[in-house]
C-alpha cells in the first residue's frame, strides 16, 4: 500500500515525503514542478511529474499503485496573490482538489490528510486561535482553503471520505540534518528574507509596520518547525487509519513572536548584523496569530519536537549556508 503525496516536491511537502520515508511508508509524489524541487525528492521515493488538473493522470496513478491514502499539499499559498489573482486560487485549490477527491472517490481512496491553514480564521477574534472559532477569511486563500476543507466533510457525509484538515500556523526551519530546506522564487517569507540578508544577498530586511497593537508595535506569528508539520501529518495519517473519523487541527506552538523578535534571533543565530528598516504595513496582515494547537496534542498525539524559535532558525540558517542559492545552483543571487 502505498501513500500519494500531491505537491511533495514543495517546502512542507518535500519534509513530509521524508518523514514519512523515514517511517518506513512506500511514497509516491505528484508535483507540477511549478513551484517544488526535484532535488528536494530523495531516493525512494516514486515521482510523477504532473498536475492534480490531470484527470488521466490521476487515474493512471490510482490504477498502477494500491493508494491508500492521499496527502494533499498542491495548491497556491500566497496570501498576497491570491488577492490580486482570486481566479487562479479558485482554479488551482479549489478545481484542482475537486478533480483530485473525484478519483479519489472512483477509485475508492478514503483517507486524505489535507494542507489547510491559519488563514481560514481570518482577523482573529480569540488569541490563542482554536478550532471552533469563527471561520472568516480575509483573502481568496484562505477563502479557497476553507472551501476546499467543506468539500472533504460533505464528502464524508455522501462517501465515507474522511479527512484530518491541518490548518498550519507560520512554518520554518529545515531538515536538521540539512538535507533539504526552504527555497521559494521569489521569496516572501519573513525568516529565509532574513537569512538571504544575513547571507549578503539582499541589503535590508523590510519590518511591514510597527504601529500594530504589540509589544513591539511589529506583527506577531506562531513559527512552527516544518519538522514538525512533517510529523503531524503522519500522525494523522494514523489516526485515519486508527479511528476513521473526519477532524480538523491548529498546528503551532502556542507562542508569539515578533517581527522584530525574529529578525533579533536571527542575528543571534547567524553572527550578522542584519540591517533593517520599518516600512508600511503590508495588506491583509492580522496583527496576531497563535494558534492553540491543544487538539492536536490531545488527540494526535502531537508535540513539537523542536519548539524554540532559536532552534528553528538554526536549522533553516544550516541549510541556507549550505545552499545560498537554493537547489539550482544556477539561479543568480539577483533574480531571488
Ligand atoms: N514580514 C515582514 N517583512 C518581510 C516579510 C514578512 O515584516 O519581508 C512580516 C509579515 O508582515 C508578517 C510576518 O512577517 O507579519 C510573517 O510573514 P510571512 O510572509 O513569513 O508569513 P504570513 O504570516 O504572511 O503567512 C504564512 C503563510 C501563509 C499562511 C500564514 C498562516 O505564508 O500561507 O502563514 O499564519 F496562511
Amino acid at each position: 500500500m502505498s501513500v500519494l503525496i500531491t505537491g511533495g516536491a514543495g517546502y512542507i511537502g518535500s519534509h513530509t515525503v521524508l518523514y514519512f520515508l523515514d517511517k518506513g511508508e512506500d511514497v509516491v509524489v505528484l508535483d507540477s514542478l511549478e513551484k517544488g524541487h526535484k532535488q528536494a525528492l530523495l531516493d525512494g521515493v516514486t515521482f510523477y511529474q504532473g498536475s492534480i488538473h490531470d484527470e488521466a493522470l490521476l487515474s493512471d496513478i490510482f490504477q498502477k499503485h494500491t493508494i491508500e491514502a492521499v496527502v494533499h499539499f498542491a495548491a497556491s499559498s500566497l496570501v498576497g496573490e491570491s488577492v490580486e489573482k482570486p481566479l487562479d486560487y479558485y482554479e488551482n485549490n479549489v478545481i484542482g482538489s475537486h478533480t483530485l477527491v473525484k478519483q479519489m472517490v472512483k477509485h475508492e481512496v478514503k483517507h486524505i490528510v489535507f494542507s489547510s491553514t491559519a488563514a481560514t480564521y481570518g482577523e482573529p477574534k480569540n488569541i490563542p486561535i482554536k478550532e471552533t472559532d469563527p471561520t472568516i477569511p480575509t483573502n481568496p486563500y484562505g477563502e479557497t482553503k476553507l472551501a476546499m476543507e467543506k468539500m472533504f466533510r460533505w464528502c464524508d457525509a455522501a462517501y465515507g471520505l474522511k479527512s484530518v484538515c491541518l490548518r498550519y500556523f507560520n512554518a520554518a526551519g529545515a531538515d536538521p540534518d540539512g538535507r533539504i530546506g526552504e527555497d521559494h522564487t521569489p521569496e516572501s517569507h519573513l525568516i529565509p528574507i532574513v537569512l538571504q540578508v544575513a547571507l549578503g544577498q539582499r541589503e535590508q530586511v523590510q519590518i511591514f509596520g510597527e504601529d500594530y497593537d504589540t509589544k513591539d508595535g511589529s506583527c506577531i506569528r506562531d513559527y512552527i518547525h516544518v519538522m514538525d508539520l512533517a510529523e503531524a501529518h503522519y500522525l494523522a495519517l494514523e489516526k485515519l487509519r486508527r479511528d476513521n473519523t473526519t477532524s480538523i487541527y491548529n498546528l503551532g506552538n502556542g507562542k508569539g513572536f515578533t517581527v522584530k523578535e525574529v529578525i533579533e534571533t536571527c542575528r543571534e543565530v547567524t553572527g550578522h548584523e542584519i540591517p533593517a528598516v520599518v516600512s508600511e504595513r503590508r495588506a491583509g496582515d492580522p496583527a496576531t496569530l497563535i494558534a492553540s494547537a491543544e487538539q492536536a496534542n490531545q488527540e494526535l498525539g502531537w508535540q513539537p519536537r523542536y519548539p524554540e524559535l532559536k532552534t528553528i532558525v538554526e536549522h533553516a540558517w544550516k541549510w541556507h549556508v549550505a545552499n545560498p542559492t537554493g537547489y539550482d545552483k544556477e539561479i543568480a543571487v539577483n533574480k531571488r
